[in-house]
């Protein structure tokens, strides 16, 4: 069988296979400690639930509008704008099957091939692989561990050429937990501004920063047409499965990102939308009882992982995950790399997590700790033992 060019630029995401190993494992009944997954591990909000249920109850599980309904865009536009004082309309706002969908049709619709795209590593690997497949060429802009992992406009200005079309942003950042200040994204913008370039700010971690830092948005009330927000419901209302994301832009990148949704998934599933209006308008506590926990099971890893001799570990600002050095033990023990230190790590002690090169880092891992404090004491144990063991 033959295969597109397009589809042999990408591979599949390593963070789903760690996953599909380690959910293999516990079906045999292996106890494993999965600090692989990005999702929280609290379950969906009862009032969200019961405003599916309803849907349901209601018949409202026929298609809707392709780029969602009216009703959630107004939610989504006006949650945006209590949150980051925002003033985007419901026409310059997409709903999409996840945040994901919103990332892929932005650069479908705005990257051709040869066209540049500035990305900070460590990097989600979806946008890697996303640019990948659009046949845009990514420029990596590299950031240096000792300062967080987070960079400055003036950094990423260095890499700008005739053929710069995107820069990507996410803050907080997965896999770092590196946030860009407030004054940082705003440059960022200009700079974007200045250059005719697209600003890619995925926000889905917008409301998991840690130690007094206050949830931001970039822009807000100008320059659209260099600006697109791509959002999620999934981390901050725990509504991974339900799949609703959105874009925020300009009108014609919208209507552009439309026709692509209308011939591939067409409109978001109709219940998930209507428990995403839910959500958004709906009470908001659940978001603050995550972050408290979040910040406890942080502290909490960031210090076990310290007491490991030679791991270094920085202090995430935001979202769920940890990013330790873990190069003092690569070339120990037969161990080439990070990859196959994830695998032994897999098979000698039953614990999952994200081996660094995912994210374009090779003497790193990735933990998430959206699990509970009792799985993160576990694994902290395992972790202690299996490099005492190198
Ligand atoms: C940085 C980042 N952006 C976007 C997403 C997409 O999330 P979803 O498609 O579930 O909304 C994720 C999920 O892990 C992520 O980590």
């Amino acid at each position: 069988m033959q295969f597109s060019g397009r589809i042999s630029r990408i591979s599949v995401s390593s963070t789903m296979a760690v996953m599909a190993k380690a959910d293999k494992m516990k079906a045999s009944g292996i106890k494993v400690v999965d600090f692989g997954a990005g999702e929280p591990d609290f379950p969906t909000p009862d009032n969200i639930k019961q405003a599916a249920v309803a849907a349901l109850e209601a018949n409202f599980t026929k298609y809707t509008p392709t780029g969602g309904t009216r009703e959630l865009k107004q939610a989504i536009v006006e949650w945006h704008a209590r949150n980051f004082g925002s003033d985007y309309t419901p026409d310059e706002c997409l709903v999409t099957v996840g945040g994901k969908h919103a990332i892929f049709e932005a650069v479908m619709a705005t990257i051709d091939h040869g066209d540049e795209v500035i990305l900070p590593v460590p990097y989600w690997v979806s946008f890697m692989d996303i640019v990948n497949y659009a046949g845009g060429k990514v420029v990596l802009l590299d950031t240096r561990e000792e300062e967080g992992f987070t960079f400055t406009a003036r950094d990423v200005e260095k890499l700008i050429t005739p053929k710069t079309r995107m820069i990507i942003v996410n803050s907080p950042c997965n896999p770092s937990g590196a946030v860009v200040p407030p004054e940082e994204m705003e440059k960022l913008l200009a700079l974007a501004v200045r250059h005719n370039a697209l600003l890619m700010s995925d926000e889905c971690y917008s409301h998991f920063l840690y130690d007094g830092r206050q949830p931001y948005s970039v822009g807000c009330t100008r320059n659209r047409e260099n600006l697109i927000i791509v959002g999620s419901l999934s981390k901050t209302f725990a509504m991974t499965g339900w799949r609703v994301g959105y874009a925020l832009a300009d009108a014609k990148l919208v209507g552009n990102m439309l026709k692509l949704q209308s011939h591939s998934t067409s409109n978001p599933t109709s219940i998930a939308q209507k428990a995403a209006v839910e959500a958004l308008r709906g009470p908001q506590d659940s978001i603050r009882v995550m972050l408290a926990e979040y910040h406890g099971r942080r502290d909490r890893i960031v210090a076990g992982l310290r007491e490991i001799p030679s791991v270094k570990c920085n202090i995430p600002q935001g979202a769920f995950y940890v990013y330790p050095n873990i190069g003092a033990y690569l070339k120990k023990d037969g161990i080439p790399d990070a990859t196959r230190l994830a695998e032994r790590l897999l098979d000698e002690a039953s614990l999952a997590l994200v081996p660094g090169p995912a994210f374009g880092t090779e003497p790193h891992v990735r933990i998430s700790y959206a699990t509970s404090m009792e799985q993160i004491e576990e694994g902290l144990r395992r972790l202690k033992e299996f490099f005492a063991k190198l």
